[in-house]
């Protein structure tokens, strides 16, 4: 089965590619070769590789950005899942389009599931929100897979950020009123590939198993680490940041985990192996 990805430097991608390898004919491609919102040069690479399934991980994700520069948010998180939905239409490629939880509002109070009604809060949100609705609509059978929280090797997150400021500081200020699942991103790797092998379509919520604020994670972050630095717990009111956040994004994964048969590992577990392996900052 050959797999193409496109925005497949960023973070998920770096950490999924080296996983797809061990069992799809994979081909990865960034901006630097293959703009999203370009559909001439999308077309010739669908019609020149012949892919049998194309993941999109190109994505603005700078959330506080997006407030600011809302059309190239809108461009590429909106239009290009169109654009690259109508060409995998066109040449009968399944399309897996990576989303968000920020998809949602954050209130519902309970793990979310893939029936629920999604509100987003910010423009990154809704952008990725509207992004989902074009594929949907014009690849009915493509795999929306909605992850959240995401961390790895390679690339800038919030993980790699607290250690650095850490360094720096000696101390952090962390917020404690989001919470949410910190996601190993490649272990999106084996339900992502069964679910593909399989040719399910549909939405699919896919994270680690369990549930933290940032703050607890920034703790548990340092706690494995054996690094003695003094977290402050802050409301997200005082970092006063452009776009809002969902205050409970936590998924529920029983649709992924009964369709795969995979049960997600803990998130804490998943982020040792993270910090004991890749050394990170
Ligand atoms: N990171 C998270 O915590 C998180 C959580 C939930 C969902 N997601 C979703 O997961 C997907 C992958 O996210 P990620 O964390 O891997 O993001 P990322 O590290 O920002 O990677 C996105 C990649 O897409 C590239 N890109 C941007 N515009 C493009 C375009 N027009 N055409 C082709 N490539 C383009 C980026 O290149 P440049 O860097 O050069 O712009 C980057 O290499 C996104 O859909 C995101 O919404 C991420």
């Amino acid at each position: 089965m050959k797999v193409l990805f496109a925005g497949g430097k960023g973070l998920l991608g770096t950490n999924i590619i080296p996983l797809f390898k061990k069992r799809f004919d994979v081909a990865g491609f960034d901006i630097d070769e293959w703009d999203i919102t370009d559909r001439k040069a999308g077309e010739a690479i669908i019609a020149g590789e012949r892919p049998d399934a194309l993941i999109n991980c190109a994505a603005v994700t700078d959330v506080d950005g997006c407030e600011d520069k809302r059309e190239l948010a809108e461009k590429i998180n909106s239009h290009g899942a169109a654009i690259i939905a109508d060409i995998c239409s066109k040449y009968r490629v399944k399309l897996v389009h990576i989303s968000t939880d920020y998809v949602f509002d954050g209130t519902k109070g309970l793990p979310y599931t893939e029936e629920d009604t999604p509100n987003p809060i910010s423009f990154y949100g809704k952008t990725k929100l509207w992004g989902e609705e074009q594929v949907l609509a014009k690849a009915p059978s493509s795999l929306i897979i909605r992850s959240q929280w995401l961390y790895g090797e390679g690339g800038r997150h919030f993980i790699s950020k607290v250690i650095e400021i850490a360094r720096e500081r000696g101390s952090i200020e962390v917020v404690n009123d989001q919470k949410g699942s910190p996601t190993y991103a490649k272990d999106i790797a084996e339900p992502l590939s069964i679910l593909i092998e399989k040719g399910e379509s549909g939405i699919y919520h896919i994270c680690n198993d369990g549930s933290c604020t940032w703050y607890e994670l920034a703790q548990e972050v340092f706690m494995t680490l054996g690094m003695d630095i003094q977290v402050t717990a802050v409301s997200s009111q005082a970092l006063n940041r452009k776009a809002a956040r969902p205050a409970c994004s936590v998924f529920d994964t029983k649709k992924v985990r009964n369709t795969t048969g995979i049960a997600m590992r803990s998130w804490q577990e998943a982020l040792r192996e993270y910090l004991e392996s890749s050394r990170p900052v």
